[in-house]
């Protein structure tokens, strides 16, 4: 008997401190992830007969995108990929999730002007109307070369060729059925660290010294916040004369977002014991790639956003954008040289 009395005062869970620290650290762990995983998109609407075009699709945000937007009744999702197997894989698997959304998958280089331009008329062949247009495909840490077209290769992939879709096709933009069309910009936090050296030359096309693969990507990304305010400004002009809408154009952040090939030229990421190092803080403090779909998602579904343009949004909600990048003076230059570097002339190609 006394021995199962000593047994029964040792079982005591008070007698150690044991449980309360693995309850502490699980609580601590949980309120982390949970609040570093960011909102959720607080509307869960359906958009049916919805055209969405997203570039950059087979990313691990843009598949979350398309997944989410198909699961939402999408009646249309044409996915823009350099990989027309990584695309064939993704239609794949909508077709098994949401057998109702049709998906077509087209080729999309955006190193080559010439392949956005052959993207654009395959899209215009088959939709005269698209609702939405996202512009989710971005490198960083990209090996220093030019692109075919003689620029910098953030430069092009993230922002100027994104800028060149988005004017070829906001003529179908505009024709959306289904209230104002919507273009949603991904940019990221970092366009806050971006640098204009001189405001002669906001595209940094003529720098003394070559620039690193994390600076050219934060001004890739200060690029595209840069010029959606000034494409805001030049699509709200609805309704026009032949009864098409405005287009709205906001930009996002995703967060920071773990389980995605973004940082696959990362020289640091290459190298195994640093993976090893820095997964499990991945893992605490940054978002899955469905937590990072959410404010995209937000930004192509939600009514309540369909007079929202020129704003950044992150975390589901609008924030308040750095003071450069509210230089309208620099923005409007900026949008002047992006127009020349694409090859467009002054106004955006009308109805
Ligand atoms: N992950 C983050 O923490 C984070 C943070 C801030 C912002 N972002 C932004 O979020 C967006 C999605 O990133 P992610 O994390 O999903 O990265 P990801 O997994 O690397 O996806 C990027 C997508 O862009 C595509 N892409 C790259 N170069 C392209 C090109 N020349 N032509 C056509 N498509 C091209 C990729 O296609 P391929 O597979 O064929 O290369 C891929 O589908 C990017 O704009 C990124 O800058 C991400």
């Amino acid at each position: 008997m006394e021995e199962i009395k000593t047994a029964l005062a040792e079982a005591d869970p008070f007698a150690s401190w044991w449980p309360f620290v693995l309850a502490g650290i699980v609580f601590v762990v949980g309120t982390v992830r949970t609040f570093m995983g960011g909102q959720p998109c607080p509307n869960g609407n359906t958009i049916p007969d919805r055209v969405i075009v997203v570039t950059g699709a087979c990313g691990g945000i843009g598949r979350e995108v398309c997944r989410e937007l198909a699961r939402r009744k999408a009646h249309q999702l044409v996915l823009g990929c350099r990989s027309t197997e990584q695309g064939a894989a993704l239609k794949e698997l909508l077709r098994r999730e949401a057998a109702e959304c049709r998906v077509e998958v087209l080729p999309l280089d955006l190193r080559s002007f010439d392949s956005v331009r052959r993207f654009v008329r395959q899209v215009q062949a088959s939709h005269r109307a698209v609702d939405a247009l996202v512009n989710c495909a971005g490198v960083i840490f990209h090996p220093p070369e030019r692109t075919p077209d003689g620029f910098e290769p953030h430069l092009q992939c993230n922002f100027l060729s994104h800028f060149l879709l988005t004017q070829l096709l906001r003529p179908n933009l505009a024709r959306s059925p289904n209230g104002v069309g919507r273009v949603v910009n991904v940019s990221a936090h970092g366009y806050t660290a971006g640098k204009i050296a001189n405001r002669e030359d906001p595209l940094n096309l003529h720098l003394a010294t070559p620039i690193s693969g994390r600076d050219a990507f934060a001004h890739s990304k200060l690029a595209i916040v840069l010029a959606s305010r000034i494409l805001a400004r030049k699509f709200a002009a609805g309704p026009q004369e032949d009864h098409s809408t405005g287009v709205t154009v906001n930009c996002c952040s995703p967060g920071l977002v773990r389980g995605t090939d973004h940082l696959r030229h990362s020289p640091i990421m290459k190298a195994l014991f640093a993976k090893v190092l820095t997964y499990p803080w991945m893992w605490l403090f940054m978002k899955s790639p469905v937590q990072g779909a959410q404010t995209i998602v937000r930004l192509v579904t939600d009514p309540e956003l369909a007079a929202t343009s020129g704003e950044f949004f992150n975390d589901c909600e609008r924030v308040e954008l750095s003071e450069i990048a509210k230089d309208d003076e620099l923005a409007e230059r900026l949008y002047r040289e992006a127009m020349k570097a694409v090859g467009l002339e002054e106004d955006a190609p009308k109805l």
